[in-house]
């Protein structure tokens, strides 16, 4: 039987990290050795994570002296960041810097925003602060698996939980020329998309039974989104997003709307949807309608199409914190290892969460 794999979560607490730490318990070859909590050290992880106390037992959240410690004992390692933007960049950094003292190199997902871009100067226009680590941009590659065949760098971005929906559906338009470089997005997003943490314009009781877009036309991931896109696609499109809040936790759906290059029905759009995807496991092109009730809690993504012979609209549904986040990072993970990318990610969905 071939040896465990250490993997390490930074984030702890957070709802990303607990989404890794359920995905993890399952999985054939990745073994949480290490929970990093900035704010938790020495707590249990069954107090966060109470759903989780069954796989956990009486572990408990370690710090940073601890992860590097563990991190310089391992020949090898897959480290885990779910901490928030403008923190994660840093934190990655020491602990690889530190490592490499040892003459370690763990490989790492980062969930976070702080490796999507190329340079320093297009994240910190974005987000307003200097950038935790320019030095290390190039070193990540931001990209969704089923986009990119080969990997050239040692360390991956993950998208985002908006991007992943939107690039599943948009890369296919854009990659065989269906339409011009134009895209309308709506997308919602469940109450989980805005972490652990309750603030006034986010927290659930406001959200629930209600529907409301914010950040319209101004969403801070936009440019990331075209930036993923154009490098996946080979194409520079802008993308029209307009977000909303879903009255529910878990969940993503988005519709891309475009005119179409030239005449095409619905029948023809799903055959090069189904064709495009062909190789993709968790991608699946439905018939009907795609619902995020049949993907929550699982790492699988359904895309619907229509045409009217002048306009497309392709749909996709995910769950945010699964394929758009902590799922999108295992299957990633899993590919840099050499491990079967499906590993840990096969249980599907529950149906009715
Ligand atoms: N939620 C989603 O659907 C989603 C989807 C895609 C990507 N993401 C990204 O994934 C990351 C985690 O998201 P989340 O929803 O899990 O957020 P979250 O629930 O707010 O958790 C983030 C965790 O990071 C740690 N943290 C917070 N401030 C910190 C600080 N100043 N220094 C060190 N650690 C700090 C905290 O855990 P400890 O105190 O225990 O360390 C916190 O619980 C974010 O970068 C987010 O943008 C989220």
């Amino acid at each position: 039987m071939s040896s465990p794999i250490p993997a390490v979560v930074l984030g702890g607490t957070g709802y990303v990290a607990g989404e890794l730490l359920r995905l993890l318990a399952g999985h054939p070859r990745l073994r949480v050795r290490a929970v990093m909590s900035d704010s938790q050290p020495g707590e249990p992880l069954a107090a966060a994570f109470p759903h989780l106390a069954s796989a956990y037992g009486d572990d408990r959240f370690q710090s940073q002296e601890q992860v590097q410690a563990l991190l310089a004992g391992e020949p090898s390692c897959a480290l885990f960041s779910a901490a928030p933007h403008g923190v994660s960049a840093q934190l990655i950094d020491s602990l690889l810097a530190a490592a490499a003292q040892a003459g370690r190199e763990p490989r790492v997902v980062d969930i976070s925003a702080d490796f999507r871009y190329r340079s320093a100067g297009e994240y910190e226009r974005v987000y307003g602060h200097a950038h935790g680590a320019p030095q290390r941009l190039g070193q990540f590659t931001c990209a969704l698996p089923e986009h990119l065949a080969q990997l050239d760098t040692r360390h991956v971005a993950h998208p985002g939980c908006f991007a992943t929906a939107v690039l599943l559906a948009s890369v296919p338009l854009l990659r065989l020329g269906l339409v011009p470089p134009q895209l309308f997005v709506a997308g919602i997003t469940g109450s989980t998309g805005s972490g652990r943490k309750p603030t006034a314009g986010t927290h659930h009781p406001l959200r629930h039974s209600d529907l409301y877009t914010y950040s319209a036309l101004a969403h801070r991931h936009t440019p990331e989104i075209a930036a993923c896109a154009r490098a996946a696609s080979g194409v520079a499109a802008e993308f029209a997003f307009v977000p909303h809040s879903g009255p529910f936790a878990r969940g993503i759906h988005v519709t891309v709307q475009a005119r179409l290059e030239r005449s095409l029905d619905t029948a023809a759009l799903l055959g090069l949807l189904r064709e495009f995807y062909a190789g993709s496991r968790f991608v699946r092109v439905l018939d009907g309608a795609p619902r995020i009730k049949d993907v929550t809690a699982s790492n699988n993504a359904h895309l619907g199409a229509v045409s009217d012979g002048r306009t497309v609209a392709v749909m996709c549904a995910i769950d945010n914190l699964t394929k758009g986040a902590a799922g999108g990072a295992v299957q990633w993970m899993n590919r840099m290892f050499g491990l079967p990318e499906t590993d840990g990610l096969t249980a599907p969905a529950p149906g009715w969460t």
